[in-house]
C-alpha cells in the first residue's frame, strides 16, 4: 500500500465485502466466524491494514492510523448489532419450538393390568381369607400316591379315567387336580383346619372349554362335627359374594372318589336371574364347583380319626369362573395374552 487514497479505497472494499457477506449469514456462530476474517488480530483483514503503516508516507501516518481505528470501530459495533439480532432471532426460535400447546389432548399412559384369572384368584382368595380361610399352595409336580391314592383312588379305580394324566414316571406326575394338596395339609396339621389351596393343574385335555393347563382352588374343612350343611350354608355366601347377592345355590348328588356324599354344586344364573338364558342354556342354572364331604378314607389316610372329625372339601376351575364373569366362550382366550381381549376386562 502506498498511500491514503489506496488505504480509503480499501477500507471502503471491506465494508462493501462485510455489508454483502452478512446478509448470506443465518447463526450467530456463523457471524462469530465471519468477524474473525476481518478483526482476528493476526490473521484480520482490519487488523491486516496497521502493518501497512510502515509504507506510508511520514506525513500521512497521523491519518492512516485515525481510519484504520476508525474502520475497526465500526466494524466491532457492525458485528456487536448483527450479534444481537442474530441471538434474538435464535431465542425467538428456540422458544418457538419449544412452545406447548396446552390445548392438545394429553397422551395416554397405558397401565397394565392383572390378567384376568389372577384377579379371580384374588377375589376368591378374598373372600375365603375373609371367611378365615389359610392358603397352602402345594407343588405343581406331585406323586401318584398323594394326587390320586390317597385320595380314595387307587390304581385300579375306574375314577382315574376322569383325568387324562400326564405322568412324568411311574410315581410323578403333574397334579391333575389341587386336591393333592388336601393329604398334605392334613398329614401336617391337626384339625380344626380351614385352608384354601390355589394353582395350576394338567391334563391331557384340549377344546373349547378345557386346556391341557388351568387353575383350580380347593377348599378344605376338618374339624368336629362338620357336615353337609356347612359346606352349603358357606358356599351360599361365598356365591353372592362373587355372583351377586341374589345368587341362590343348589346342591345335586354326583360322585367323587374323596368325597362321600358328593355333589355338583350350581349357583342360579346371573345374566337371566333365573328365568333361562344362553348362558345357562335355558335351565337357568350353572354348575361351578364340584363339592362333598370328606370321604372317612380320605381322613384315615392321612392319620385324622375319623370317628371324631368330619370334614368338607370343594374345589372349583378359575378360568371357569372367569369365563362365566366375562362372557368368554372360548377358554384359549385366556391364554393367548391378546390385548384386545384382555383390555376389556379390568375388574
Ligand atoms: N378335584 C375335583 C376335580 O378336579 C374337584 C373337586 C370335587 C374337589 C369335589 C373337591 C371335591 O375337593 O370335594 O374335578
Amino acid at each position: 500500500m502506498q498511500d491514503l487514497n489506496e488505504l480509503l479505497a480499501k477500507i471502503g472494499e471491506i465494508k462493501a465485502e462485510i455489508e454483502a457477506g452478512s446478509a448470506e449469514l443465518t447463526t450467530s456462530k456463523a457471524v462469530y466466524e465471519f468477524k474473525k476474517t476481518f478483526l482476528d488480530s493476526k490473521q484480520g483483514k482490519i487488523s491486516a491494514l496497521m502493518k501497512e503503516m510502515r509504507n506510508i508516507p511520514k506525513e500521512q501516518k497521523q491519518d492512516f492510523g485515525k481510519n484504520v481505528n476508525a474502520a475497526k470501530e465500526w466494524a466491532l459495533s457492525y458485528f456487536d448489532e448483527l450479534d444481537q439480532k442474530m441471538k434474538a432471532e435464535e431465542l425467538r426460535q428456540r422458544y418457538e419450538s419449544e412452545k406447548v400447546d396446552i390445548t392438545m389432548p394429553a397422551k395416554k399412559v397405558k397401565y397394565g393390568n392383572l390378567h384376568p384369572i389372577t384377579t379371580v384368584r384374588n377375589q376368591l382368595s378374598d373372600i375365603f381369607m375373609s371367611m378365615g380361610f389359610d392358603v397352602f399352595e402345594g407343588t405343581e409336580i406331585e406323586t401318584d400316591y398323594y394326587n390320586f391314592t390317597a385320595l380314595n383312588t387307587p390304581d385300579d379305580h375306574p375314577a382315574r379315567d376322569m383325568q387324562d394324566t400326564f405322568y412324568l414316571s411311574p410315581e410323578f406326575l403333574l397334579r391333575t387336580q389341587t386336591s393333592a394338596g388336601q393329604v398334605h395339609v392334613m398329614e401336617n396339621k391337626k384339625p380344626p383346619i380351614k385352608v384354601i389351596s390355589p394353582g395350576k393343574v394338567f391334563r391331557s385335555d384340549d377344546d373349547a372349554t378345557h386346556s391341557p393347563m388351568f387353575s383350580q382352588m380347593e377348599g378344605l374343612v376338618v374339624d368336629k362335627g362338620i357336615n353337609l350343611c356347612d359346606l352349603k350354608g358357606m358356599l351360599t355366601m361365598f356365591s353372592k359374594q362373587i355372583f351377586g347377592e341374589d345368587t341362590k345355590t343348589r346342591l345335586r348328588p354326583s360322585y367323587f372318589p374323596f368325597t362321600e356324599p358328593s355333589v355338583e354344586v350350581d349357583v342360579s344364573c346371573f345374566q337371566c336371574g333365573g328365568a333361562g338364558c344362553k348362558l345357562c342354556k335355558g335351565t337357568g342354572w350353572i354348575e361351578v364347583l364340584g363339592a362333598g364331604v370328606v370321604n372317612k378314607k380320605v381322613l384315615e389316610n392321612c392319620g385324622i380319626d375319623s370317628n371324631e372329625y368330619s370334614g368338607f372339601a370343594f374345589g372349583l376351575g378359575l378360568e371357569r369362573i372367569a369365563m362365566l364373569k366375562y362372557g368368554i366362550n372360548n377358554i384359549k382366550m385366556l391364554f393367548e395374552s391378546d390385548l384386545r381381549v384382555l383390555d376389556q376386562i379390568d375388574d
